[in-house]
């Protein structure tokens, strides 16, 4: 048989392999999730993610060293709000000593080089477990961008160095952009969450956090899980408006929108890999169905490939620990 090319050439070994693949996965590509708590000495396991913990400060910052220690650049974090502090107004959001701000401090001071990452959302604070603040039933736009400004000059002022709106309300960019300028916190960035969309693989991280809504659904804010143009819409109108990265979410069932927005936006693209997706490979990889480690590999991977520049990833310190070997 004569063939003019033969592409199993270059698979034949481990390193031809290795030199032509087109997508490096690295342990800087990854963004922790934190779930951080009250308390000293405090270590939660969550039921629904096998393996990842809600800490108090004193083990988060622990944990940080450890991460930075294996390569990792950057963390996100959330906090659980106690029940008392929950309003309809979110103004624990803000608050200068509030469990979030005095996080960021801890952490940047344990490691200064750390790029500390906060997600902006009212859920955790919001009595009714929504992303914004809620009048007749509905969630009210304008008002809860006032409040999102609020809770990113905090952050900002505590040393954060991107803040990450999650709520997916409109003009927030704008305005934290406006804010922070005002402020004169110019060095702040901000990763927007521009296609979030409205799924169900967000669960676990609802029993993390205790911050699943009380009433209704996020489908008034958050995206359709049917569209795709809406997601380009979103990510340009997010760049115009000052974000300095913009992330599609979840991450593996919208591998298409992480390419879509990778080819409309000239900034950097992150993914989200959430908590349901964390859950399943566990789930699977537990009843001995999968190989975990082989899965957490293959799945960071193919977000890379989509066109993912970074990935937010409960699989990171793992992930990390493979590929330092
Ligand atoms: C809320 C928020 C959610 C996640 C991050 N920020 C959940 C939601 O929108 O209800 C989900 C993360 C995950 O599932 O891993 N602002």
């Amino acid at each position: 048989m004569y063939l003019q090319r033969r592409n199993r050439i270059l698979r034949k070994t481990a390193a031809i392999r290795a030199m032509v693949a087109e997508t490096l996965l690295t342990p800087q590509d990854f963004i922790v999730p934190l779930f951080i708590d009250e308390g000293k000495g405090q270590q939660h396991e969550i039921s629904s993610m096998p393996g990842y913990f809600r800490r108090s400060i004193d083990g988060t910052v622990k944990e940080v060293k450890e991460l930075w220690g294996l390569g990792i650049r950057s963390v996100l974090l959330f906090i659980k709000c106690r029940d008392e502090l929950k309003d309809n107004t979110g103004k624990e959001a803000w608050n200068p000593n509030g469990l979030m701000q005095t996080s960021i401090r801890a952490i940047k001071d344990a490691v200064p080089e750390i790029v500390v990452m906060t997600d902006v959302a009212l859920d955790p604070y919001s009595s009714y477990g929504h992303d914004g603040i809620v009048e007749n039933g509905e969630i009210v736009n304008d008002p809860t961008v006032a409040a999102l400004v609020r809770m990113s000059l905090s952050h900002a002022d505590a040393g954060a160095d991107f803040v990450a709106p999650s709520d997916m309300m409109d003009g927030r960019i704008g305005a934290i952009r406006q804010g922070l300028e005002e402020n004169g916190f110019t060095q702040t960035g901000i990763m927007a969450y521009s296609a979030k969309y409205a799924s169900c693989f967000y669960g676990p991280f609802r029993d993390a956090l205790d911050s699943a809504p009380g009433f209704g659904d996020k489908k008034t804010y958050q995206m359709d899980y049917a569209n795709r143009l809406e997601a380009v819409k979103e990510a340009q109108m997010d760049v115009e408006e000052g974000a300095d990265i913009v992330m599609v979410k979840p991450a593996l069932p919208y591998l298409d929108i992480i390419r879509e927005v990778k080819n409309a936006v000239e900034v950097p693209v992150s993914a989200y890999n959430i908590s349901g997706e964390y859950a399943m490979i566990k789930a699977a990889a537990r009843m001995g169905w999968i190989n975990e480690e082989k899965a957490i590999l293959e799945t960071l991977t193919s977000i890379k490939r989509a066109g993912a520049d970074l990935i937010a990833t409960y699989f990171a310190k793992d992930a990390a620990k493979l590929l330092n070997i």
